[in-house]
């Protein structure tokens, strides 16, 4: 088996309710204060998910500005339309498209950001000329994923744990690709001016965090992937949330600020 997580509506809902816990909304704050967004900024989110980037970015460019979100999920793309920014916010667009065909004439933005997408795109480098493409002369990239080799997890069975984690690796395309996007973006006529670690961590179990969904997401993916099977994933999650206070998660995400020459 080699498909890599597809965002129905179960995925999308479970990763829509992880992306509300305190974690990630701490994430979208790093993201927005890189961004630095101006009154009237014209932004792209690609790969928008459930739109929560997309309403903050609304409230930050308002009226006079624009937001569009694009994604391949029709699922994702439902929750996103959904979602009602307030009052004194930016329109905003949704479209059904990929990161490799976005469809909006060169130089439509202000700003593109990307974040926890790119690691599931087969061809980054072609992604980034189109992200490039779409972006004005002078205007701003943002890009963050995770690298995965970044996690330490703490388990009863390291063995167990170990095996569930090169399972879970195959939910996506590049689960290391942060180390080698300084060059992919340099590569792609962008300018890196400012890369930040965005740390996740989560010590003494708590249902409302970053880990405690993803432990039940993982959960119903790596069954009969690498030899780990649907009892083991049970008992896999079982054990960490029963590790109660002594419950410890860090996993970094990594923020690239880039620039498209003038
Ligand atoms: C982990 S979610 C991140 C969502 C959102 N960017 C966020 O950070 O809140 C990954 C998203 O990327 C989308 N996606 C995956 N491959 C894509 C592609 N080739 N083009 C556009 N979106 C893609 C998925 O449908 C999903 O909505």
């Amino acid at each position: 088996m080699s498909a890599t997580l597809q965002f129905d509506e179960d995925a999308s809902r479970r990763v829509e309710a992880i992306y509300l816990t305190p974690d990630v909304i701490e994430q979208r704050e790093t993201i927005l204060r890189a961004l630095a967004l101006e009154p009237g900024e014209r932004a792209i989110d690609i790969g928008s998910g459930p739109g929560l980037l997309v309403c903050d970015m609304a409230v930050a460019v308002g009226t006079g500005g624009r937001v569009c979100g694009v994604d391949v999920s029709e699922s994702m793309l439902a929750l996103a339309r959904a979602r009602r920014p307030p009052v004194g916010s930016a329109p905003i667009e949704y479209q059904e498209a990929g990161a490799h065909t976005l469809p909006y004439e060169d130089a439509s933005f202000d700003v593109a950001v990307c974040t926890q997408v790119y690691e599931y795109v087969d061809d980054v480098p072609a992604a980034l000329l189109e992200l490039r493409r779409v972006l004005r002369p002078g205007g701003r990239a943002l890009v963050l994923d995770t690298d995965w080799d970044s996690i330490v997890w703490a388990s009863s069975d390291n063995e167990r744990m170990d095996r569930v984690l090169a399972a879970w690796e195959e939910h996506l395309v590049h689960p290391h690709l942060p180390r080698t996007l300084t060059r992919l973006l340099r590569d792609a006529g962008l300018e890196v001016t400012d890369r930040q670690i965005v740390p996740l961590f989560n010590a003494g179990y708590d249902p409302n965090t970053y880990s405690a969904g993803m432990l039940e997401l993982i959960a119903t993916f790596v069954p009969d992937r690498n030899g780990v099977s649907e009892a083991e994933a049970t008992a896999w999650a079982q054990d960490l949330t029963e590790l109660g206070p002594n419950y410890f998660l860090s996993l970094n995400r990594y923020l690239f600020l880039a620039h498209k020459p003038t």
